[in-house]
């Protein structure tokens, strides 16, 4: 059997055909305010991104400009293969959740939800089956006479979701859409879309300020930082193998240290902290400038608290400061020489000989446990 040779109109290079998203380049600005630097950023079919990152670093801009509620300065992006830059945003197959739920006031819960439907002028009999099969998914089947007011702000969030996934979008973009709840609902909602996701299989890019939201619902976290992604992995590489000293802040709670890269011993990097003239700590992945600058990141939960003379691994000396008890997990906070305060959080032990504030004790953590961060912020230009 022959077989034809592929053809594309779109060259591989720029839209790989595999991707349900695809951004290259894509900018922004405000006169001589940056909002999106040149960025690139690839989605695959059925996963779940999070942007993330802090007040005004470009996530709503960026996912505006996927949705097409906003024209781009330059760049380009393509869904499913298609170059869509500058489509109008009913032609994109997109569904969108806000933080206000912008339902129709006027109208009931069901003919919320059969906006999309009867836009696209699907049939009554068909728009009364997927209206309620979406309520069901969503778990509110007996509220479709209701007006949204009737309805709490948890089950508001609910319709709005329902009303975005009745026409089965091809992506659904959600920007900030828990941030106007209260932490219960939003602890539970999470899970709910969670849940949804992994029960329709949507691509879902998802928009939040908040660590904790990432950490839990992503497949992988796009970190953004003053218009540009900062760092892009899956939880576990962004938590575990932060790039950067606002990436190790930014995500979960870090201890760092200003230190100097001073030799390589057995593979390892050995290191020594700028205001505690101890032994050299030391560090996997060598391949830094010796004599350079550098910073250590540790987690608090990393870091170990014990007699002075005691532990293995990296150790500081130190003074036992506070120790503040929050039941299953119990705070350390130790000062070393220098004044700095490091953070230790283990599980609680109740056997465990106890230790006093001013007691002088050793602070250990794993070797493969300390991240070596460059001392200034990366950029490339
Ligand atoms: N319409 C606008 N006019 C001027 N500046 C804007 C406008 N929209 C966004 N910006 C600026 O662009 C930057 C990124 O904004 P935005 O994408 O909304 O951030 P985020 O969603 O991460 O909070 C911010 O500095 C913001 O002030
Ligand atoms: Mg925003």
């Amino acid at each position: 059997m022959a077989l034809d040779p592929p053809t594309s109109d779109i060259s591989p290079a720029a839209a790989p055909l595999n991707q349900k998203l695809v951004v290259r380049a894509l900018r922004k600005s405000y006169h001589d305010v940056v909002a999106l630097a040149p960025t690139d950023l690839d989605v695959r079919e059925g996963e779940f991104v999070t942007l993330l990152g802090p007040s005004g670093s470009g996530k709503t801009t960026l996912l505006m400009m996927v949705a097409g509620l906003l024209e781009p300065d330059g760049g380009d992006l393509w869904i499913d293969g298609m170059k869509a830059t500058y489509a109008p945003p009913w032609e994109r197959g997109i569904g969108m959740v806000f933080q206000s739920y912008a339902l129709f006031p006027h109208l009931s819960v069901f003919e919320n939800i059969a906006f999309p439907l009867r836009m696209r002028r699907v049939g009554a009999a068909e728009i009364r089956r997927e209206v309620s099969r979406v309520l069901e998914i969503v778990q509110l089947p007996h509220v479709a006479d209701r007006l949204p007011r009737a309805l709490s702000g948890g089950q508001q969030q609910r319709i709005a979701l329902a009303r975005c996934i009745v026409f089965r979008p091809s992506i659904i973009l959600m920007d900030e859409p828990l941030g106007a709840l209260d932490k219960k609902l939003r602890d539970q909602l999470q899970l709910e879309i969670k849940q949804l996701h992994k029960q329709l299989g949507t691509t879902i890019l998802y928009v939040t300020h908040d660590q904790q939201e990432a950490l839990t619902m992503s497949d992988r976290i796009c970190l953004m930082n003053q218009g540009r992604i900062e760092q892009l992995g899956t939880p576990e590489e962004v938590y575990f193998r932060p790039r950067t000293v606002f990436a190790a802040d930014f995500l979960g709670e870090s201890n760092i240290l200003d230190a100097t890269a001073v030799g390589e011993v057995g593979g390892f990097l050995e290191l020594r902290c700028n205001n505690s003239p101890g032994a050299p700590i030391r560090a996997p992945r060598p391949g830094h400038a010796l004599g350079r600058d550098v910073r250590i990141m540790i987690r608090p939960e990393q870091m170990l608290v014990g007699p002075p003379d005691g532990g293995a691994g990296n150790t500081l000396p130190g003074i036992l400061r506070e120790t503040i008890f929050i039941g299953g997990t119990t705070r350390h906070h130790i000062g070393i020489e220098g004044g700095q305060l490091l953070v230790s959080v283990q599980l609680t032990n109740p056997g465990a000989a106890p230790l006093r504030a001013g007691d002088k004790v050793n602070v250990t953590w794993p070797v493969l446990s300390t991240i070596v961060l460059p001392a200034a912020p990366e950029r490339r230009s």
